[in-house]
C-alpha cells in the first residue's frame, strides 16, 4: 500500500524482539524504544529537504548541504509516545515538540483526549506523531485529526509494532500521510491489545500497573 513503510532492518527486529519478552524490565525497556525510534527516524526522515551552504573547511571553501526550510515537529501521543521522543530528538536535536494526551476508554477502546498542545506554525513544519502501539487506530486517528484541524499538513506517523486492522483504518482516515510500522503483528484479542505484541506500552515504558 503506498505510504506505508514497514521495516526490515535486522537491528530493530532484535530490538522488538527484546521488547516482547515479559522478562525485559524498564530500564532496558525505555532505552529500547528510544533506540528503535531513532533507527525509525533515520528512514522516515530521509526525505528531509536539503539546502546548499558555504562552509571554509581546513583546505578551501565549499558548498556543502544542510537541512532546510520546513523544521521538524515530534508529537508524542500520551503517554507512551514520549518514549519514542528523545530517539527523534537525537537525530534532530533542533526539533520541536508537541504532545496530545489521549487514554483508551478499557471498556469501548475510544480514545479520550485530555491535554494538545502543538509548536506554531506547525503548518510549516513536518510533523512526526509517535506512538509505540498502533492497535485499533483510534488514538493515532484522533491526533491527525486534531493536528490537521491545527493546520498540519506533512504529518507521518511513527508507531513499533501494529495491528492489521489499525493500519487499515489509519490508512483509510488519512491516507495522504505516511505510516512508519517496526513490525505488523497476527490481530487484536477482544480487549483490543496487539498479539503477540508487548503488552501495555505505557506501563512497560513508565514502570506503572
Ligand atoms: C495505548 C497506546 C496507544 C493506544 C493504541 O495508549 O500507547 O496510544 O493505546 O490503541 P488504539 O490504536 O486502539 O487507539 P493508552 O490508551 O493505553 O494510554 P497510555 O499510553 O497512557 O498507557
Ligand atoms: N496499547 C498498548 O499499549 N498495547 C496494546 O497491545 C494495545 C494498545
Amino acid at each position: 500500500m503506498d505510504n506505508i513503510f514497514i521495516m526490515d532492518h535486522p537491528l530493530i527486529k532484535h530490538k522488538i524482539s527484546r521488547l516482547r519478552d515479559k522478562s525485559t524490565g524498564t530500564n532496558e525497556f525505555r532505552n529500547l524504544v528510544n533506540e528503535i525510534a531513532m533507527l525509525m527516524g533515520y528512514e522516515a526522515l530521509r526525505d528531509l529537504p536539503l539546502m546548499d551552504v558555504e562552509v571554509e573547511t581546513p583546505i578551501e571553501k565549499c558548498m556543502t548541504p544542510v537541512i532546510a526550510g520546513r523544521k521538524l515537529a515530534i508529537v508524542p501521543i500520551l503517554r507512551a509516545g514520549l518514549g519514542m521522543t528523545n530517539g527523534i530528538l537525537e537525530l534532530v536535536p533542533t526539533a520541536k515538540v508537541g504532545h496530545i494526551g489521549l487514554y483508551r476508554d478499557e471498556e469501548t477502546h475510544e480514545p479520550h483526549e485530555y491535554y494538545c498542545k502543538l509548536p506554531s506554525p506547525i503548518n510549516e513544519r513536518t510533523i512526526v506523531v509517535t506512538d509505540p502501539m498502533l492497535a485499533t487506530g483510534g488514538s493515532a486517528i484522533s491526533a491527525v485529526n486534531f493536528i490537521k484541524q491545527h493546520g498540519g499538513v506533512n504529518i507521518k506517523f511513527m508507531c513499533i509494532i501494529a495491528a492489521p486492522e489499525g493500519i487499515e483504518k489509519l490508512h483509510k482516515a488519512h491516507p495522504d500521510i505516511q505510516i512508519y510500522i517496526g513490525n505488523v503483528d497476527r490481530e487484536l484479542n477482544e480487549n483490543a491489545y496487539i498479539c503477540p505484541g508487548l503488552g501495555d506500552a505505557g506501563d512497560r515504558i513508565f514502570g506503572t500497573k
